[in-house]
């Protein structure tokens, strides 16, 4: 009898879930109505257990402070999303036990897609030296398309956190220093992840991260402290993730450093003036992993408690891993630290994301296996992947247009301990599949893909990427001696780069500049082809080598980019993200600086200036630089007028010539200064770029706009201003090679 009577509850209370959550009504109710209806249904600690996000059962992507019976916490409707569970089948049995609980409210499935899941794209940064938004929309596309396929809903993914540090190893997350690349590039990725709608099973849940700042970490040391005033941090750091949110971006994460003292997870001031209010973000904030607890490191927090308290009055709606909000929350409602609206609010953004992207309605729609099976070695995907790899090399340095090879060259010695490397070449936060060493297409075989028919190709390891051996050398030197090129392969190992992965020495590792010194000797040609995850420091080599190719990390399709570039199949275009130093003693080193009260006049004044006595103030390569095979012209710009208002326009016209012996694009790019500012401005800042593909002989011309809204800042009032005066405007192909003119605002 009790049997059949629990039975019967059990009926009723699923009908009523359905009815009111489920299809049967689902057309004629908005989602906030079913948001309403499940929530009215919940118990206090079911809505809890929505703010609750754990690892999942594999591979953990942080510190695990404590373990938990997570099916059982599944059964109970303590969890409302899990990351790192992999794959439909896993993603489905996680699904089955969320199932089980009282209300089977579907859980979401959140992982680290960052370039690419299966098949593995560049590395952010090396993305963002493309300049190519619509090559980054479509790569984030793809890493959706496989993802969601495996039962991803939600990729933590994209990262827009400024960065001018390059000791910092997640810069190769990121866009790199610039607030309007990094603004547009946050939005295409966005686009690309979350496609033409949220629901679609082919659409990821983007999140914007990490909110606020990460990036200024001081001294470029993973998770520390953050300073700064709050014009730099709305003028620079703020803008990516204002371009993520009116993207439509569906959540953000927030970050791990103090800003100004309080911990971005409990920051009032960011998280609900800024991020709520004044943006109108409509999606949930989710806390990195464990930072509602690490508030009780940062001395900002007493005990969890405080800590889950602080975190979700501030706006942070979703803890990850922490486990502060599963085990206090209940607490702090029943002594009333906390109002259970304030709950509410949080728990009806969750669901309500999980209603927008079809869960509640088929809680399987993303984990199946077919279509996962169709993603698993995709060409269409692999040759998209390749022309993005491609477009995001960077030519530094082409002595004597020593590339592309040419045709005679018949004997290529490939030098260096990245030449065979397999994994490497994914970078940091990418998956490893078990069938990587086939499916990854290694320098060395691109290469020989390409020119095994006509050349002959000798390889010596050399040495180790940081290993103090040099034994290999002499094999190195022989066989370039025997070689009519010679074509060196070295930098970081993919894990010197990454989360947790600062370096205060950002030098080419181990002996391998000695290594390249060694084969410079035999006085052959040598390409060097640097694979890191952030700008590095290599003076001699930037000296002495005769061409230079900045690879970062380019993914599966690594080795056939590179043979493109290498023999001309692809005339290199990528225009570097971030300032490279000279030194480490230069950090940071941007192109977007302040004038100081002393400017030096030159590189070798040094009179009661702000200079360094050792050095020059400018970067060994700057923002923006890149060379091509052929070489542009690039014209004075002819303005329209001299004189704008608020209303008018500034149309700028370039004309760009292609006067080198090949085709290829030229990247140009428009600067401002403000003159005078209530603030002092910047001496440049990027307004615009357009890609421009030119046969050789061919010009065309560009056209600019720049209107009052682009010139203005947040002044000292944190007032969005444009102020009337002069200002110039600069165009060309690198913040050190522009022309410019004169206009004023009225
Ligand atoms: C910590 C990282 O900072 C964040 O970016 C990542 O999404 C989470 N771990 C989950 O792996």
């Amino acid at each position: 009898m009790k049997n059949t009577y629990s039975r019967i509850v059990v009926f009723l209370m699923t009908c009523i879930v359905m009815l009111s959550a489920g299809t049967i009504y689902a057309q004629q109710l908005t989602i906030d109505q079913r948001v309403d209806s499940v929530l009215k249904l919940m118990t206090l600690d079911e809505k809890i257990g929505q703010l609750n996000q754990y690892s999942g059962f594999e591979e953990a992507t942080g510190p695990v402070t404590e373990e938990a019976d997570k099916p059982e916490q599944l059964r109970k409707g303590m969890i409302g999303s899990m990351l790192n569970v992999t794959g439909a089948v896993k993603t489905r049995q996680a699904q089955e036990m969320a199932l089980q609980s009282r209300l089977k409210i579907p859980l979401l499935f959140g992982q680290d897609v960052i370039h690419g899941y299966r098949t593995i794209f560049p590395i952010p940064l090396a993305e963002a030296a493309s300049w190519d938004l619509e090559a980054i929309e479509l790569s984030a596309r793809v890493a959706a398309t496989e993802a969601s396929a495996a039962g991803v809903h939600w990729t933590f993914a994209p990262m827009v956190d400024i960065s001018r540090d390059p000791r910092w190893g997640r810069v190769m997350e990121g866009a790199g220093e610039d607030p309007y690349l990094g603004s547009l590039v946050a939005a295409a990725r966005v686009k690309g992840f979350q496609g033409n709608c949220l629901g679609n099973t082919d659409a990821l849940m983007a999140c914007g991260k990490h909110f606020a700042a990460y990036g200024a970490a001081v001294g470029g040391r993973d998770y520390n402290s953050v300073d700064m005033s709050l014009q730099q941090l709305h003028n620079v750091y703020l803008k990516p993730y204002k371009a993520a949110v009116d993207a439509g971006v569906a959540t953000m994460m927030t970050s791990f450093n103090d800003i100004n003292g309080i911990p971005a997870t409990a920051h009032k001031y960011i998280l609900r003036k800024v991020l709520r209010d004044k943006w109108n973000f409509q999606g949930f904030v989710l806390s990195d992993w464990g930072s509602v607890g690490e508030m009780i490191n940062h001395g900002y927090s007493a005990g969890e408690a405080d800590a889950a308290k602080a975190a979700l009055l501030a706006g942070c709606d979703m803890d990850m891993e922490s486990r502060c909000y599963i085990k206090n929350m209940k607490s702090l409602v029943l002594s009333g630290a906390i109002s259970e609206d304030v709950i509410d609010e949080s728990v009806r953004l969750i669901l309500r994301k999980k209603f927008e992207m079809g869960l509640f309605d088929d809680p399987f729609r993303f984990c199946n296996e077919e279509r996962e099976k169709q993603q698993w070695d995709n060409r269409a995907h692999r040759d998209i992947a390749r022309n993005m790899a491609r477009k995001s090399i960077v030519l530094l340095k082409n002595d004597k247009e020593l590339l592309p090879l040419k045709e005679n060259v018949k004997t290529i010695a490939m030098i260096g301990p990245l030449v065979k490397a397999v994994g490497e070449n994914n970078g940091f936060w990418s998956y490893s599949w078990p069938d990587d060493s086939v499916r990854i297409v290694t320098q060395w075989q691109g290469i020989l893909n390409r020119a095994g028919n006509q050349a002959n190709l000798l390889y010596a390891k050399g040495c180790g990427i940081t290993e103090p051996d040099s034994s290999g050398f002499k094999e190195a030197v022989e066989i370039a001696m025997k070689a009519d090129v010679v074509i060196m392969s070295v930098g970081e190992s993919a894990n010197m780069s990454g989360e947790a992965k600062s370096r205060s020495n950002i030098q080419l590792p181990g002996v391998q500049e000695e290594l390249i010194k060694a084969v410079y000797a035999t006085g052959k040609p040598l390409v060097i082809i640097i694979n890191a995850g952030r700008p590095l420091v290599f003076n001699w080599t930037a000296d002495h080598a005769h061409a230079i190719l900045y690879t970062w990390w380019l993914g599966t399709e690594a080795g056939n980019a590179i043979a493109d570039v290498v023999f001309g199949d692809y005339n290199p275009s990528g225009k570097l993200p971030m300032s490279f130093p000279r030194s480490e003693g230069q950090i940071p080193v941007y192109y977007s600086y302040f004038n100081t009260g002393r400017p030096p006049k030159d590189e070798n004044d040094l009179n009661y200036v702000s200079a360094y006595i050792d050095m020059p103030n400018s970067p060994r390569f700057p923002f923006g630089y890149g060379l091509s095979y052929t070489s542009f012209s690039i014209s004075e710009p002819v303005l329209n007028t001299t004189n704008i208002t608020a209303g008018e326009e500034l149309i700028i016209k370039v004309t760009v010539s292609n006067t080198g012996n090949a085709d290829g694009t030229e990247t140009i790019q428009l600067y401002f200064r403000d003159k005078v500012g209530s603030l002092v401005r910047p001496v440049k800042q990027l307004a615009g770029f357009q890609q421009v593909f030119l046969r050789k002989g061919e010009s065309r011309t560009l056209t600019f706009t720049l209107t009052e809204k682009d010139l203005r800042f947040y002044n000292e009032n944190l007032e969005f201003v444009s102020e009337p005066g002069e200002f110039d405007v600069f165009v060309g192909n690198s913040p050190d090679n522009l022309k410019g003119k004169g206009f004023v605002l009225d």
